[in-house]
């Protein structure tokens, strides 16, 4: 299964933070923000990962990640040059998924909760058509929407509907397989000027094949698109990494205990940061698994 994270966008409710970065490599708390993302997909098992960001932030992005060697990941990189809709991820992406099944997952998301790497893997073994992960919301106009029935099937799906039918938000995350490209290729955009994620989830749902996972109470689904939400999340992750000693979304302690790099991979990722708390997590988690 392919990945693929879409970073790109303006980040305009976040000016002037915004004007001269790309919103995905701004801080939550003590890493980028596009190790959150990243994170998922490694859990996931994925390794060959698209990232989708606008020209003018490409360069700082490679110079961040590269090849994503350091972490066993194959990342590269591709245009957006414009802001056309999440959808527009499977149009310039199209080469990278090739015909097979892939994840999307949206570079300012960040989801957190125990037994997460356990319901990734069972979607993706179970994948057919597309899987959504759906979170409850106190505010469920600002997202796209899921009902379901009593039985959990998914009955409708709506993109930020004035009179909601649920709270049940779908999440910045997505499984499909390999229809997903036509299926987008052949949406027109919205009322908002944008191919929208939701109509190629409808195009699913058509077909009876659109599955949500519900992520629940007890797990956590923050965005980071508002000068709010982006301390929120720092917040969020700073209380966890302090009260449990562990790290949220720590990309070398993930490819270790992936068995994506080595040992002394590890270590010398930490040494190189060593000025930091980061660097010597690194460092302490090479050791502990030596
Ligand atoms: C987008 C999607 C929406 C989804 C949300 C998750 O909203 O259109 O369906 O619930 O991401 O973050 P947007 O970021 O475009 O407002």
């Amino acid at each position: 299964m392919k990945g693929i994270v879409l970073a790109g966008g303006s980040g305009s409710r976040l000016y002037p933070l915004t004007l001269t970065t790309s919103k995905q490599l701004l801080p939550i708390y003590d890493k980028p923000m596009i190790y959150y993302p990243l994170s998922v997909l490694m859990l996931a098992g994925i390794r060959d990962i698209l990232i989708i960001s606008t020209p003018s932030a490409i360069p700082a992005m490679a110079a961040l990640l590269g090849d994503g060697a350091q972490f066993g990941l194959n990342l590269t990189y591709a245009e957006q040059d414009e802001p056309r809709g999440i959808a527009d991820a499977f149009v310039v992406g199209a080469d990278h998924v090739a015909g097979g099944p892939s994840a999307l997952i949206l570079g300012d998301n960040l989801f957190h909760g125990a037994g997460f790497p356990e319901v990734l893997r069972t979607a993706r073994a179970t994948l057919d058509g597309c899987v959504l992960f759906g979170y409850p919301v106190k505010d469920p106009q600002r997202y796209g929407i899921a009902e379901l029935d009593q039985d959990g099937r998914v009955v409708s799906l709506e993109e930020k509907p004035l009179r909601p039918r649920s709270d049940n938000a779908i999440t910045g995350l997505y499984f499909y397989d390999a229809d997903v490209v036509d299926i987008a290729k052949n949406i027109r955009p919205s009322a908002r000027g944008e191919l929208e994620i939701t109509d190629v989830n409808r195009a699913y749902l058509a077909q009876g094949r659109a599955r949500l996972i519900e992520l629940g109470r007890g797990f956590t689904w923050l965005d980071a698109g508002t000068h709010q939400s982006l301390l929120d999340a720092s917040q969020y992750v700073q209380i966890m990494e302090h009260r449990q000693g562990v790290r949220v979304a720590c990309l070398e302690e993930i490819a270790l205990r992936l068995g994506y790099i080595d040992v002394e991979a590890c270590y010398g990722r930490g040494i190189e940061m060593k000025n930091s708390t980061y660097g010597q997590y690194v460092m302490e988690i090479a050791q502990a698994l030596a």
